[in-house]
């Protein structure tokens, strides 16, 4: 049969799913049929990582089961400190997240996926750990000691604390946490896909994650956010965008943060990400970045008028990170932190009625070409 070529597979459903879903013409993101203004404004990052995974909003006694099992596996074993120590300081975080991630499956060998409480509690496992890992690596790479976690403090306390040594004000934890409830899910995106074709071989989801975790890290997708970082720096002053961004353009290369397989208009997280930032920056005080920023997003709706180019969830965070005084590496780890629970949920998803990811292709090489022994090539 006959197929149309659809490159980077736009357009194309590659599963059926009840996860989340997008409206890219009008802007709106749900999970679970929740828009996410409202789970950011209402909920918390473990309670929307619940609904999910479950696929409802936990009742009371549930919430606390599971922010509980979350709290008692947050722990990483001394040999998953001793590998990450290991790793050259310079090397990426991501990478240094993805090996640790890999080895933590052969503490939990479990490989019978069939088992749903064995897959419950992998996902707690990695849900909990994530934030132990990219904190410690933050750490030991500059060398001082790994800080446990602390059964007293919730998960982006804890995650802040592990990583500064010092209790965060609320100001910062609960910003933190509108940020993963927002970088939790998003459809089938290229490290969703990535993980639900490891998962269709039933591989462990360990695996998984830890391949999700590779797609993650481009710039085209998770890794923008350190990219937007980086731009906003070289550009310097709102009065050095115009010129910054005609140059760019003119060169055809790509702004950073900008653009979306999906929303042709403004991507509804980075307008709450926006807003976050005028509350943040009027309590915790300006940032030079940001003004820059809200230039680069005025300047590129008149360069890329037509074009259905708008800031993407990659633009704003990053300047919150920063402000947090978070090194730019450390913007895509804290990206996958949050993701791993739409990762999961699309695991979870995906088991009930998996199917081998096994694509065609369309080959346009030579056919019946004769073998020429070396001696004569
Ligand atoms: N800057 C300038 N022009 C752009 C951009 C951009 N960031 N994104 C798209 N365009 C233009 C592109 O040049 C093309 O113009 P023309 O038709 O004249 O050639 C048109 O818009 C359509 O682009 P496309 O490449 O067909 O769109 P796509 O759906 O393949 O690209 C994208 C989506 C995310 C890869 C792209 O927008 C991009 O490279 N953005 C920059 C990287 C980025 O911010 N990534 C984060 C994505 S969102 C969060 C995540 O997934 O992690």
């Amino acid at each position: 049969m006959p197929h149309d070529f659809m490159p980077g597979l736009a357009g194309v459903p590659a599963a059926r799913s009840a996860v989340s879903d997008v409206d890219g013409q009008r802007g709106v993101l749900e999970y679970r049929g929740i828009r996410i203004e409202d789970l950011s404004a209402r909920s918390t990052f473990l309670e929307t990582a619940s609904l999910l995974l479950f696929g409802r909003l936990p009742a009371k006694l549930e919430l606390e089961r599971f922010t509980s099992d979350i709290a008692l596996h947050r722990r990483i074993k001394y040999r998953i400190i001793d590998l990450l120590k290991c790793l050259p300081e310079q090397g990426h975080p991501m990478d240094a997240l993805q090996a640790a991630v890999a080895a933590l499956g052969m503490f939990y060998p479990g490989r019978n996926v069939q088992d749903i409480d064995n897959n419950y509690w992998s996902a707690v496992r990695l849900i909990a750990k994530l934030p132990t890992i990219v904190a410690a690596y933050a750490r030991l790479r500059r060398g001082d000691d790994h800080i446990p976690p602390r059964d007293d403090l919730n998960f982006c306390e804890n995650f802040l604390y592990m990583l500064t040594d010092s209790v965060p004000q609320k100001v910062w934890s609960h910003t933190l946490d509108v940020c993963l409830i927002l970088h939790a899910e998003h459809t089938m995106n290229a490290s969703t896909f990535t993980g639900m074709v490891t998962g269709s071989t039933l591989a462990d989801p360990y695996t998984v994650v830890a391949s999700s975790i590779g797609a993650l890290k481009g710039p085209l997708h998770g890794g923008a956010n350190e990219a937007v970082v980086h731009m906003l720096r070289e550009i310097g002053t709102p009065a050095q965008v115009r010129p910054y961004l005609k140059k760019k353009l003119q060169a055809k290369e790509r702004i950073m943060g900008f653009g979306h397989r999906v929303y042709k208009v403004k991507d509804p997280r980075a307008t709450i990400l926006q807003g976050l930032c005028d509350r943040l920056f009027r309590e915790c005080g300006a940032s030079p970045l940001y003004e820059v920023a809200l230039e680069v997003e005025r300047v590129a709706a008149e360069l890329l008028r037509g074009k259905g180019v708008y800031p993407n969830v990659d633009f704003y965070s990053g300047i919150i990170y920063d402000k947090m005084g978070i090194e730019v590496e450390f913007f895509t780890p804290i990206f996958a932190i949050a993701r791993v629970a739409g990762w999961l949920a699309h695991w979870f998803e995906q088991l009930q009625e998996n199917k081998l990811f096994r694509p065609d292709q369309i080959y346009e090489g030579e056919h019946d070409r004769p073998y020429v022994p070396i001696e004569k090539r």
